[in-house]
């Protein structure tokens, strides 16, 4: 059974102290850090780039997942793998999966893809062996704060399921609006890795909201383990 774990998103931090936010977030327990990058175009807003990432990579020594919500993401494989990515997550609405994964493969660097809610997990789903990480998009990728969308459990149980039947110990994370009632909710359909931006860098006391949120997907582990 895949390990819970939690990963704050940096895109809630107070950037006028970077360094400061992701070594508070990984002395209240972060298992990993995730990495917004956005390019102005295949969302509408605009982040940081490998430079950011290799500050942060500097800082901690947790791993990163890097969320690439660019359109060519191939041409940036190497740029986020030397940044020091340790998932290079891409999305497989505009690339061609298995390409990109071995790209990144190459470079000793987890490979994971994404989606949007509107898109369906078929999009991957043929290439879920040479995926190290499946990141179920829980809202629109673009923006930090925005509500959870319930109906996303039906695909992380999907994604789950396939995974069990392959033998296959494929990360499941999920993104966007989880808090301790949707992380439950998602750990029970399946999920094992928790991002969460303003959740926890929202909040002046990261340990706390780690420690709930640890806590709520555990009981949503609970509940799955019932079912299967
Ligand atoms: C949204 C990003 C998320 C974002 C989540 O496009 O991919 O990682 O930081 O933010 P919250 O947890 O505030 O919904
Ligand atoms: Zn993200």
């Amino acid at each position: 059974m895949t390990r819970i774990e939690i990963a704050p998103s940096i895109l809630s931090a107070d950037f006028t102290c970077l360094e400061r936010e992701v070594k508070k977030a990984q002395d209240a327990g972060a298992d990993r850090l995730h990495c917004d990058i956005m390019d102005g175009n295949f969302v509408p807003n605009i982040t940081f780039g490998p430079l950011v990432v290799e500050a942060v990579r500097r800082c901690v020594t947790i791993p990163l997942d890097v969320h690439l919500m660019i359109i060519d993401p191939m041409r940036y494989v190497n740029d986020f793998c030397n940044a020091g990515a340790s998932t290079l997550i891409v999305h497989a609405e505009v690339c061609d999966v298995p390409a990109v994964a071995s790209a990144i493969r190459k470079n000793n660097v987890r490979p994971g893809v994404s989606v949007n809610p509107d898109k369906p997990a078929s999009l991957f789903l043929p290439h879920l062996r040479d995926i190290d990480m499946v990141l179920v998009m829980t809202v629109f990728a673009g923006f930090g704060g925005q509500k959870f969308m319930p109906e996303m459990l039906d695909k992380i149980a999907l994604v789950r399921a396939e995974s069990v039947k392959r033998n296959l110990t494929t990360d499941i994370a999920v993104d966007g609006g989880i808090n301790d009632k949707t992380g439950e909710e998602c750990a029970a359909a399946g999920a094992n890795v928790l991002v969460a931006g303003s959740y926890i860098f929202g909040h002046e006391d990261f340990e706390a909201r780690i420690a709930t949120l640890r806590a709520a997907s555990l009981r949503g582990r609970e509940r799955l383990g019932h079912e299967v």
